[in-house]
């Protein structure tokens, strides 16, 4: 094993040939922050599959480590620093028993620090940002002798169209729900925000790829599909036809593939809640009652300060019309508490929109100062005020949490059965809401979608029991007390 015939590798060399001689080469991937890691680290994995790389939840006995990284906020950027400080005594077992070991970093971090990666941390062999990944196996054939290669480029060529289309294989393994990417980057330069820096400028997928790619995942298996995108709702990809499909448009056509049965989107902006997205949640029985629309604060002055380009009123006007389009809608959000400048005042804006919208879920995070973002000049608010603040929000955001899901008991959800529970004969589903249930139930439910009452809740997810073997005494309140949860 090892990378030795890699090293011999190059430019011209055809890669692919390789992989199929020797014994299987272990590659182990580890994905921060957002769906768009696990998405490009799932394709960067069926890349090195490609190359006979085999995947591994063992770093240790791993030819390959790709840590897919986050640089959306101080602390998710420093884990890639303390996991290679991790690596190191593992790498240089690896080099003493003879079998080298590649360390390569991916993803926002790669792209926002580059080669100071491996200023820091000299045990890294590859640096790769988001747009790069489709070169990795040329990049990987070219690392590991001794001098760190790094690929931060944003290149002119589409890294959709190299990427190879998942395997079946790969996304049976993966399971009933999936993620695919229609959109990445954003022009929208929130002032706190790196991602326009790191993902770079605005690109949508065509709609056919898009199209091929879930007919595929609905051949493999899967039943649900979300949609992805740093700004998902500002999509515009092309038609076959030359023509800008909206996200509506394209929802109406994945909704139309056969064995797909459910539709998400994440993540919104409000300035893109068009007209026909909203009725889309009225129209298409297939998209889920759900919508994630990140307001990030509550007071005017300081969304302006963001650079969001609306007010709170805008917000709860897009709330108002997508209630009425589609009632029983779960919105969920994302905040930031300390802003530079947020005052008390503006921070009660916050805690008062937050209870008028009655939020199913919501996100909340102490304001990171990003290096080369605007507001990371600004005069900051002390972290013990943020950390007040971010308290106060949680538990508010908690008690709205808790209240959705109560409201969910005695009532029956559709569950759609992902996989086997941590107990013998219970599976694991998520209701419409994307709430967690687990229910017991036979195996071969797994991917179909049945109704199940809801009996109880716990921290983090609803218990139920299928409809069809419920037995009458199920509503006697002794019954209901005995179904206990966490
Ligand atoms: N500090 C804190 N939170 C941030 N987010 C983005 N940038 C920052 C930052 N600099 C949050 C926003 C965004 C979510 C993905 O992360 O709330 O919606
Ligand atoms: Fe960042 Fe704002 Fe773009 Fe969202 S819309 S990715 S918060 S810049």
């Amino acid at each position: 094993m090892g990378h030795s015939p890699d090293a011999t590798i190059t430019g011209g060399a055809k890669p692919g040939l390789n992989g199929a001689m020797s014994k299987p080469r272990k590659l182990y991937v580890k994905s921060y922050g957002c769906q768009m890691n696990v998405y490009d680290s799932h394709r960067m994995a069926d890349a090195m599959a490609r190359e006979g790389y085999r995947e591994t939840d063992r770093p240790d006995e791993a030819d390959l480590i790709i840590l897919n990284t986050c640089h959306i906020r101080a602390t998710a950027a420093e884990k890639v620093y303390s996991e290679l400080g991790r690596l190191r005594s593992l790498k240089k077992k690896a080099a003493a028993d003879g079998n080298p070991m590649l360390i390569a970093v991916a993803g926002c971090v790669a792209q926002a620090e580059g080669a100071e990666i491996v200023r820091r941390a000299p045990i890294v062999d590859l640096v790769i940002g988001p747009q790069s990944i489709h070169r990795l196996p040329e990049l990987v054939a070219r690392a590991g002798n001794g001098k760190a290669v790094v690929d931060t480029e944003f290149p002119v060529e589409d890294k959709f169209d190299h990427l190879a289309p998942p395997s079946n294989a790969a996304t049976r393994a993966r399971g009933i729900a999936a993620f695919v990417t229609v959109q990445e980057g954003c022009d929208k330069f929130c002032t706190f925000c790196v991602v326009p820096y790191t993902r770079g400028a605005e690109v949508s997928r065509p709609v056919d790829k898009i199209v091929a790619e879930v007919g595929r995942l609905a051949d493999a298996g899967v039943r649900e599909v979300t949609l992805i995108g740093q700004n998902v709702n500002a999509y515009h990809g092309q038609e076959s036809d030359g023509m800008n499909s909206s996200l509506a448009g394209l929802l109406e056509r994945l909704a139309r593939i056969e064995g797909i049965a459910r539709l998400r989107y994440t993540t919104s902006h409000p300035r893109d809640m068009s007209e026909d997205l909203i009725a889309a949640h009225r129209d298409l029985v297939k998209l889920m009652p759900n919508l994630h629309l990140p307001l990030q604060s509550g007071s005017d002055r300081v969304l302006a300060a963001m650079n969001r380009r609306h007010g709170r009123d805008d917000y709860l006007s897009i709330i108002e019309r997508v209630r009425r389009a589609r009632p029983d809608i779960a919105i969920s959000s994302d905040f930031i508490v300390g802003f530079p400048g947020e005052s008390e005042e503006d921070f009660a804006a916050t805690l008062d929109i937050v209870e008028r919208v009655g939020f199913a879920q919501a996100y909340s995070f102490k304001y990171s100062p990003r290096p080369g973002t605007p507001a990371a000049i600004l005069d900051q608010v002390p972290d013990a005020v943020k950390i007040e603040r971010l308290a106060r929000l949680q538990a508010l955001i908690d008690a709205g949490l808790r209240k959705f899901n109560a409201a969910t008991i005695g009532g029956t959800l559709d569950v759609l059965f992902e996989k086997p529970g941590k107990l013998d004969g219970q599976l694991v589903g998520r209701s419409p809401y994307l709430q967690p249930v687990q229910v017991m139930a036979p195996v071969h439910l797994i991917g179909t979608i049945a109704p199940v009452t809801i009996l109880d809740m716990g921290a983090n997810s609803l218990f139920g029991e299928l409809i069809s073997t419920l037995r009458p005494q199920v509503r006697e309140p002794a019954v209901l007390a005995a179904a206990g949860g966490a």
